[in-house]
């Protein structure tokens, strides 16, 4: 049974098999929890998103942490929030399973998300919730034992744990 956690803090901290990054199509950082990680894990990050030669919305793609305390980093770029009616949900939903699914394969224990496309990308945050528990309490776990929902601020925090009790099985 997959253990699903909600803490407020800041995923850069997280001593995690993977942080999750809400990116954007270029891979080659930006602002929020984007620039927060590149910052954290060093130049080494940047070269390494590099050869990818940029993500499609909904992928994901996994790097070493460097200097993070996380082992690995998986990149993925969320939808941009138009009106939910442009695939933004399915879009939303295939970065948490395909993020998963890196998970997996890279043997992950332990896996922290940050609150994709719920910042500067504009997704409303209680429907952005309740999709990311949703995608993860459905994904067909096998390695993976323990999912952190990472919040950074109070109001992710109190929705993510009103939403759990909501959805609770
Ligand atoms: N730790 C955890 N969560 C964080 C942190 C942090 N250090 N910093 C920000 N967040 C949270 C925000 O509060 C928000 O809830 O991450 C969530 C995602 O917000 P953004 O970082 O703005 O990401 P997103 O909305 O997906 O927009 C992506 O923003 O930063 C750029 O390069 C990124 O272009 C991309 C776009």
């Amino acid at each position: 049974m997959l253990e699903i956690e909600v803490i407020q803090g800041d995923i850069t901290k997280l001593k995690v098999d993977a942080i999750v990054n809400a990116a954007n199509r270029s891979l080659l950082g930006g602002g929020g929890v984007d620039g927060a990680i590149h910052r954290a894990a060093g130049r080494e990050l940047l070269e390494a998103c590099r050869v990818f030669g940029g993500c499609e919305t909904g992928e994901a793609r996994i790097t070493p942490g460097f200097k993070l305390p996380a082992k690995y980093v998986i990149h993925t770029p969320g939808p941009i929030f138009r009106d939910g009616f442009h695939g933004e949900p399915e879009q939303l939903k295939n970065c948490y399973v395909n993020s998963m699914k890196l998970a997996e394969e890279n043997n992950c224990e332990t896996v922290a998300f940050s609150a994709i496309s719920t910042g500067v990308y504009g997704y409303p945050k209680k429907e952005a919730t309740e999709i990311a528990i949703w995608a993860v309490r459905n994904y067909p776990v096998q390695k993976v034992k323990k999912v952190i929902f990472c919040c950074f601020g109070e109001d992710m925090l109190k929705i993510y744990q009103d939403v759990l009790k909501m959805m609770a099985p």
